[in-house]
């Protein structure tokens, strides 16, 4: 093993979320329009790319991949794409999802070790859950998070808190998460993209959301990794909640994270537009960018971005 991927601040990169396509199924209304632009197919890396990209960097430290999108269930070559990555060494891969197209992947991430899959879920609420998604069905979300949970699946609930949306929904979210064993996490409303359209009076903070629990439950701080992007707590009754409170509290100072989006730009950071192309360069080159992006993570995250969460991978 070579010295690994720490930068100036003593960051150890280890995580690389790899968005495998710009594309969804659903238009949330802090992520995309519904007339958003994506990406020619032609430019996203193919599951070779993926698999020699990814071994150099397991060699050079990174202990997990995440697949994210975009959704990352509707790229064509899934199947492959996670064959190639089992095959190029990566010790821990887990997915980001919707949980729309999940549950007839199940036995695929099965057969390969695909254990910890986040599903993003923002209302149990019927139309609300259709007017964040721009009509798509709950019942189809519940029944694929309800049967990854009954195959042994490690399944986190990922909810986006709005101000007068969902945010009167906290303690329905925990209950419903309490009563399946998994652990659920509210996301503060990031300022990135689409959803700096939706103004500053939608935005929760953690701290707002952790004072409403706290008057239902008796919530106890839990150990988390300091490269976390969620703290968590637990309740007397049982259940994991977790914040990830990336406005009021940037988690930056730990951060391990690098990704990588479908048509092959490595960044640093979430909120840096800036990165670099990894399509069609050489070994010697690639390793070279790797060295820039190391420079490129910022010490602290930039207050919005306008680049499209989609497209960088959420
Ligand atoms: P685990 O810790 O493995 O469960 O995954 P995760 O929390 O990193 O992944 P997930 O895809 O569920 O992401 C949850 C939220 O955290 C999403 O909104 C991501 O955009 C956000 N997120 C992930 N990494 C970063 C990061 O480095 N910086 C910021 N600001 N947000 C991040
Ligand atoms: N702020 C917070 N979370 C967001 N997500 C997408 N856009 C935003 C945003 N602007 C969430 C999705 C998903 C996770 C990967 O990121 O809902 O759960
Ligand atoms: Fe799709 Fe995720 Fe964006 Fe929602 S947040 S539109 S599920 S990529």
């Amino acid at each position: 093993r070579t010295q690994g991927l720490l930068d100036s601040q003593g960051r150890q990169i280890r995580k690389l979320r790899l968005s495998i396509t710009d594309r969804c199924n659903l238009r949330c209304m802090y992520c995309m329009p519904v007339d958003a632009a994506f990406m020619p197919p032609q430019t996203y890396l193919t599951p070779t790319e993926y698999a020699t990209i990814v071994a150099e960097l397991v060699e050079l430290g990174i202990e997990s991949v995440r697949l994210t999108g975009g959704e990352p269930l509707l790229r064509a070559e899934f199947a492959e794409i996670v064959a190639a990555l089992v095959a190029a060494g990566v010790p821990q891969l887990s997915l980001t999802t919707n949980g729309i197209r999940l549950v007839p992947f199940l036995p695929l991430l099965a057969h390969y070790g695909v254990r910890r899959l986040n599903i993003s879920l923002d209302s149990l609420d019927p139309q609300t859950f259709a007017a964040i998604s721009h009509g798509h069905h709950l019942e189809t979300v519940k029944a694929a998070i309800a049967t990854a949970v009954d195959q042994g699946f490690q399944v986190k609930l990922n909810m986006v808190v709005m101000a007068g949306v969902n945010d009167h929904e906290l303690v329905s979210m925990v209950e419903y998460a309490k009563g399946l064993g998994i652990e659920v996490r509210f996301l503060e409303l990031m300022r990135i993209g689409y959803a700096c359209h939706l103004g500053s009076d939608r935005f929760v903070s953690a701290a707002t959301m952790i004072e409403r629990l706290r008057q239902h439950y008796d919530l106890r701080p839990v150990m988390r990794p300091l490269d976390s992007t969620s703290f968590n707590f637990e309740t007397a009754c049982g259940g994991q909640i977790g914040f990830i409170a990336s406005e009021s509290q940037p988690f930056c100072g730990h951060c391990s994270r690098w990704r990588l989006s479908a048509d092959g730009v490595l960044r640093a950071c979430l909120f840096k537009e800036a990165g670099v192309s990894l399509r069609g360069l050489s070994q010697r080159e690639r390793y070279a960018a790797y060295e820039q992006v190391l420079g490129m993570k910022p010490s602290l995250r930039g207050a919005e971005v306008h680049h499209a969460m989609h497209q960088i991978g959420g």
